[in-house]
């Protein structure tokens, strides 16, 4: 068999009709060509993240096939998908039922505007969202993805406060780690410093407050101190801007790209009072929390007894099988601004807002995670999964293992030793030998964020658990050998 060629069954509708056919023929054109080639195709995508430098000279792994927690390289080389693409495959890879939902959705109907008409699976698609949602967050506004739900209610907030004759109260809090997205708004809210470098952010009226990490706490403080300081913080920069120009505090449940931070107990309850006191709105980003990374189909209310005024998701929303993102927005908050007839509309929306064959791909994947009790699942072995990760604490290299639910950071460094040169250094040899053994990670720098498909059984864990233990254990002798270490 030539690498990466695979048999596959497709199930085509056409005018009613299911017609069950095998395919054997190459699919995309690409199945036949070989890997070399393929990295040659791939260096004119410029990817995310993509470092100018390299840009042209890449050899990236090209994935061509996938089934539940694996992927496949056009090598042929079976690979555990640790991230889950990019914290997204919840129900894992090789759903048909998604597949084939999406493709009767796009024979019947692939497309209409959403500006002026209704369609079946996104109407249906908000009603479950709003009966699956916290409180009175009954309204869903569909996006393109994480970036523009994020975008969206930021958006909302302007609006809202527009609406209300309160043009002053414009500002935005957010924290140092986040990660909001990618468009400019998205991006101005994220935290991460080397993320900012040589890129323009909204600066005016965005404001950063420290990162909740608890590893990060001052020598001599207790977490439960720890916690209460941040908490102080929100508040003390809410009166030092003045709580009439402050409209939202933006909040991820966990950090997750800023290295699954894991904020003290009470947190989130104590600074959803504190925005509540000032007037401020909340917004909880569970665009990686949601969909059953905590077990959960939101996190906010069962994992941190909140109800935001707005919440973001995407990602496990679709599973990752179409891009779909929402933001959904209170009622309490909706009601406000209902104004007179026709007085007011919130002008905002995309080409693509609850695109039908996205709402089909959400509803299947909601379907499974419902029948085989996928949520549940993640809560069973989510203690196990965290349990062994924190069996690699004794190697020397590994600092700190931390998270919840299905996601976590084993932090890696050298005792002493900080900088982003060794950072990346440490980060790319764990990536490479653990590769080359059957596991993508997706190191964060010196962070090893494991996230994979909520449908990840015990023997799969100690398997992804083992890998990782050698390839830390090699990229340890790499580093000694070539006298980074000490
Ligand atoms: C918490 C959070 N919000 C928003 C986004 C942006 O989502 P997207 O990449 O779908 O635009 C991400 C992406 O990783 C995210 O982690």
């Amino acid at each position: 068999m030539v690498a990466g060629c695979i048999k596959i069954e497709l199930t085509q509708f056409y005018q009613g009709t299911t017609i069950l056919m095998t395919d054997q023929s190459p699919r995309n054109n690409t199945d036949t060509i070989d890997t070399q080639t393929l990295q040659r195709q791939d260096n004119h995508f410029v990817h995310p993240w993509e470092s100018m430098y390299k840009l042209g000279a890449n050899e990236r792994t090209i994935i061509t096939r996938a089934e539940g927690i694996y992927v496949y390289d056009s090598d042929g080389n079976k690979l555990i998908d640790a991230p889950a693409g990019m914290w997204c495959v919840n129900v894992g890879y090789g759903r048909r039922e998604i597949a084939d939902a999406m493709a009767r959705q796009a024979v019947e109907m692939p497309y209409f505007s959403p500006f002026s008409m209704g369609a079946q699976p996104s109407s249906v698609l908000a009603e479950r969202l709003a009966a699956l949602a916290p409180g009175d967050l009954n309204h869903v506004f569909f996006t393109t993805g994480g970036s523009t739900a994020v975008d969206s209610a930021l958006r909302f907030l302007g609006f809202y406060n527009n609406f209300l004759e309160r043009p002053e109260k414009k500002h935005i809090i957010s924290r140092g780690d986040a990660y909001h997205g990618s468009t400019y708004l998205s991006a101005s809210v994220s935290g991460k410093a080397r993320d900012k470098e040589f890129m323009d952010m909204e600066r005016d009226f965005i404001h950063l407050i420290s990162s909740p990490n608890p590893s990060r706490r001052p020598d001599g403080m207790t977490v439960e101190q720890f916690g209460e300081a941040a908490v102080k913080e929100l508040e003390d920069k809410i009166l030092e801007l003045g709580a009439d120009r402050v409209a939202g505090f933006i909040a991820e449940p966990i950090l997750a790209s800023g290295g699954v931070v894991v904020p003290p107990p009470g947190y989130h309850k104590a600074c959803l009072e504190v925005c509540r006191k000032h007037d401020v709105l909340y917004i909880s980003d569970e665009v990686v929390t949601g969909f059953g990374r905590l077990g959960h189909v939101f996190s906010s209310e069962p994992v941190f007894d909140i109800v935001p005024d707005m919440i973001t998701c995407a990602k496990g929303l679709t599973s990752g099988y179409a891009p779909l993102g929402a933001l959904l927005i209170s009622d309490r908050l909706l009601e406000q601004v209902k104004g007179e007839e026709d007085e007011a509309s919130f002008s905002s929306g995309f080409t693509y807002s609850g695109h039908p064959v996205s709402c089909a791909a959400a509803l299947a994947n909601l379907e499974i995670m419902e029948r085989e009790n996928v949520l549940e699942h993640a809560r069973d072995v989510a203690p196990y999964f965290m349990d062994q990760l924190k069996t690699l604490t004794d190697l020397p290299l590994v600092m700190e293992v931390r998270g919840v639910g299905l996601m976590a950071s084993v932090v890696c460094g050298i005792p002493g030793k900080e900088s982003l040169e060794l950072d990346y250094e440490i980060g790319n040899r764990i990536d490479k030998h653990c590769q080359r053994l059957g596991l993508l990670v997706r190191p964060i720098y010196h962070m090893c964020v494991m996230s994979p498909p909520l449908i990840i059984t015990r023997p799969q864990i100690d398997q992804m658990v083992g890998i990782l233990r050698q390839g830390i254990g090699l990229a340890t002798d790499d580093l000694k050998a070539e006298g980074l270490w000490g």
